[in-house]
């Protein structure tokens, strides 16, 4: 049900492999990843693979960045669909998706989208949960921009600050979810953004939120045109 009412939301953006992702946003995220350049390599983390995984790294092989994307996701099925995508654009030597599969929030008993569950009822458990939070720790690098878009997104948030390099930045979508704003909090350059709409008369108003360790450019970068 939940995945059906995703999937409806998202159709145009499905149809043409685009991100989940508002126009603005779109526009931020690529102005931060230039702007993190240093025009030697750039490292990026994502929380949840997905087609932002491949559009943004399509964008950065047009404008001839050295990069590499490292995705973790835990729906198998998914992931083996991203892969796909990496493969038909040729991206396999500068994207990596890392599995650690775990069943869906919505699909773990006791799951209701209509009431917010008590703090703590469906915190990490599993081993591979904790893997999937922990990824970015493992993987022997630091990262200029983790995005957190994905499961677990407060816990995230916190393993993402210490997985990055200095001056790198974090964006976290879907920020105008309250439940993730505590740990919003840990990094001193911090920044909401209204990003819009996904599509003309859609009820709801998107937010995004980027944020840094040391990076005081952050406000600037959500300007966009
Ligand atoms: C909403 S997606 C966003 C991923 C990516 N950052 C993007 O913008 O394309 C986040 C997570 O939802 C799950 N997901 C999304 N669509 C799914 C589908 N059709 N089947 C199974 N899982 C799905 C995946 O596990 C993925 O990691």
């Amino acid at each position: 049900m939940a995945l059906l009412t995703l999937n409806r939301a998202l159709v145009v953006h499905r149809l043409f492999n685009l991100p989940a992702m508002t126009k603005k946003e779109i526009a931020i995220y690529k102005k931060t990843l230039i702007s993190l350049y240093d025009g030697k390599f750039l490292n990026i983390f994502e929380y949840g693979s997905g087609f932002s995984t491949v559009y943004f790294a399509k964008f950065l092989r047009k404008e001839g960045v050295n990069f590499h994307v490292d995705a973790v996701d835990n729906h198998e099925g998914w992931y083996g669909r991203v892969k796909n995508l990496i493969d038909r654009a040729g991206l396999q030597n500068e994207v990596t998706v890392h599995l650690h599969p775990f069943q869906p929030f919505w699909e773990k008993e006791g799951w209701d989208w209509q009431v917010s569950p008590p703090v703590g009822k469906f915190a990490p458990a599993s081993s591979e949960e904790i893997n999937y939070i922990q990824k970015p720790l493992t993987l022997n690098k630091k990262f200029d921009f983790i995005l957190v878009d994905a499961r677990f997104r407060r816990r995230c948030l916190e393993v993402a600050a210490q997985a990055l390099r200095k001056n790198g930045i974090v964006c976290l979508h879907d920020a105008e979810r309250s439940h993730y704003h505590s740990t919003t909090k840990a990094y001193p350059y911090s920044q909401f953004i209204d990003s819009g709409h996904f599509y003309p008369f859609e009820k709801m108003a998107h937010r995004m939120w980027l944020g840094s360790l040391e990076n005081s450019a952050v406000k600037e970068l959500t300007n966009v045109a």
